[in-house]
């Protein structure tokens, strides 16, 4: 139900004893907040007792104001409405303003020889826009099955909670968490991933986004180096750059991080970043002798790991793999984790796990940043988990991505040939298909996005230049119908981009 519209007090300053008399001053700021736009056609404007009381003037100058600016055709009345800024404004002179573009910065800035903003943000500025990234494509990454979430259940426990929420729920929370919801976690984690902490370690964060942000914050200092996997996850790499640290690829194998390369290139390095359930993007499991080689080298390196969890919720053909913290016996490892592929990513929250000597500087960051997570979502969350919900959500997923995936593969290969190479199928919410040599995945993923399929080209995952180019698909999101479609539509995009890649090879020749 929308209740009666109300509107927000409007910054006149009224002069008392000058020489303009007040209905002329309330009628030149509306004139003016119109010509300028800040007030823009259709929006409600105060009743005329409204506005008199607010700026503690009599009715009648805000009547004639109101009423010379009707007469003039700047204001328009609505019967059980109200008054408003006319939806058409019958004159010349009117400048609408115009806010600013994204990335176009005004005035003498723009003139600016680049002082005017930071370095990182200069990049932002001029990084091309992902159309693979829209909104509900088909194959979106990172999308799981919306359609399938339980949001009776879920809005019936927002109801629920917002009717018991207590006066102190409403305050300034704790920066690490909602206490209830950090027990559940610390329960989860322990029994699913075999991770070794207690609730005191948890800390909630906005997703894992904010997890890498914050342990970014405590751990580095501008300069500092960081391994990270390479192909590897580009929000990672994205943090990892605003926090100004010096980024050192690390090539990755069917067993994940080559150690080998780590010990050759890392020496130095104060942090590296892995996700050894489920690579990102390629999708193999860190073989055990991998994380025994990787956890001796962080401690005789004294180096710290972030293991970011992303999708081990979800592995098919074989038993979930216990977490790298869990085997962690010097307290190196970081672990996060997220909600949002295992809830909906509009839910915003994610956890950090952390190592005891961690959690004071994490707990004054998370502070820094955002204070906390907002507390009503925390608690509706853990209620969700502690009737069960999560749990029988998590197994149904389950059952319904093997289905998807299955439709994935099998569409895959009877429209590209059962040749084509699969990687990184037996876990998670996506695939990567690798393409022929020389095929530009970046071209296929351009055009494929403007036929609706968001298939991410796998060279945006990766530092080194001149590898083979590969697609990512996600499946978590997609229809088995809408499977099949999309993958007819790939298969058009791939064949163009092959037959020009073969045209100009031929024209080179
Ligand atoms: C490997 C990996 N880590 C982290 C995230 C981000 O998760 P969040 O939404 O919690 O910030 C993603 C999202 O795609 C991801 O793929």
């Amino acid at each position: 139900v929308r209740g009666v519209a109300a509107t927000f007090t409007l910054p006149i300053a009224i002069e008392r004893g000058a020489s303009l008399p007040i209905h002329r001053q309330i009628y030149e700021w509306f004139q003016s907040a119109i010509a300028e736009g800040r007030l823009r056609p259709g929006g409600l404007v105060p009743s005329s007792r409204g506005l008199a009381s607010e700026l503690g003037v009599s009715r009648i100058p805000v009547v004639n104001a109101y009423e010379q600016l009707r007469a003039e055709g700047y204001f328009e009345t609505l019967v059980g409405v109200g008054t408003r800024v006319a939806k058409f404004i019958p004159i010349q002179s009117v400048t609408v303003g115009k806010a600013p573009q994204p990335g176009v910065i005004s005035g003498s800035a723009s003139k600016s020889t680049g002082r005017q903003i930071s370095r990182r943000a200069a990049v932002w500025n001029k990084s091309p826009m992902q159309p693979w990234v829209n909104g509900r494509s088909t194959f979106r990454v990172s999308l799981p099955a919306l359609d399938h979430f339980p949001i009776d259940i879920w809005s019936k426990l927002i109801a629920v909670q917002s009717k018991a929420i207590s006066r102190s729920m409403l305050a300034y929370g704790d920066a690490m968490g909602y206490g209830p919801l950090r027990e559940a976690i610390a329960d989860y984690v322990r029994a699913v991933r075999g991770v070794r902490c207690e609730a005191s370690q948890i800390l909630v964060t906005t997703g894992s986004q904010q997890g890498l942000q914050i342990a970014l914050q405590v751990l580095l200092n501008p300069g500092d180096r960081v391994c990270v996997e390479d192909p590897g996850y580009p929000g990672a790499r994205q943090a990892f750059a605003m926090a100004d640290a010096e980024i050192i690829p690390i090539k990755v194998d069917t067993e994940g991080i080559v150690v080998s390369e780590l010990l050759r290139k890392g020496g130095l390095a104060k942090l590296v970043y892995v996700t050894p359930s489920h690579q990102y993007p390629m999708g193999m499991t860190m073989s055990a002798a991998r994380r025994m080689q990787l956890l001796n080298w962080a401690a005789r390196n004294g180096t710290w790991i972030i293991e970011d969890d992303y999708d081990s919720e979800y592995r098919y053909d074989s038993r979930p793999i216990a977490s790298l913290q869990g085997l962690d016996s010097n307290a190196r490892v970081l672990y996060m984790g997220t909600f949002s592929n295992v809830m909906f990513p509009a839910l915003r929250l994610g956890y950090l796990v952390l190592p005891p000597n961690l959690i004071a500087a994490c707990r004054g960051a998370k502070n820094c940043m955002d204070i906390f997570c907002p507390t009503l979502n925390q608690a509706v969350l853990e209620q969700f988990i502690h009737e069960g919900h999560f749990a029988r959500h998590l197994r149904r997923m389950r059952m319904l991505y093997i289905e998807r995936r299955k439709a994935l593969v099998s569409a895959l290969q009877s429209n590209l040939g059962s040749s084509v190479e699969i990687s990184g199928a037996e876990a998670g919410m996506h695939l990567v298909i690798l393409l022929r040599p020389g095929v530009d995945d970046l071209t296929v993923s351009t055009d494929a996005a403007h036929k609706g399929v968001a298939v991410m080209p796998l060279s945006s995952c990766r530092i080194s230049l001149g590898e083979r180019g590969g697609l990512i698909l996600g499946y978590g999101g997609v229809s088995v119908q809408s499977i099949h479609d999309g993958v007819r539509k790939l298969r058009d995009c791939l064949e163009r981009t092959e037959g020009q890649t073969i045209r100009q090879g031929l024209r080179c020749e």
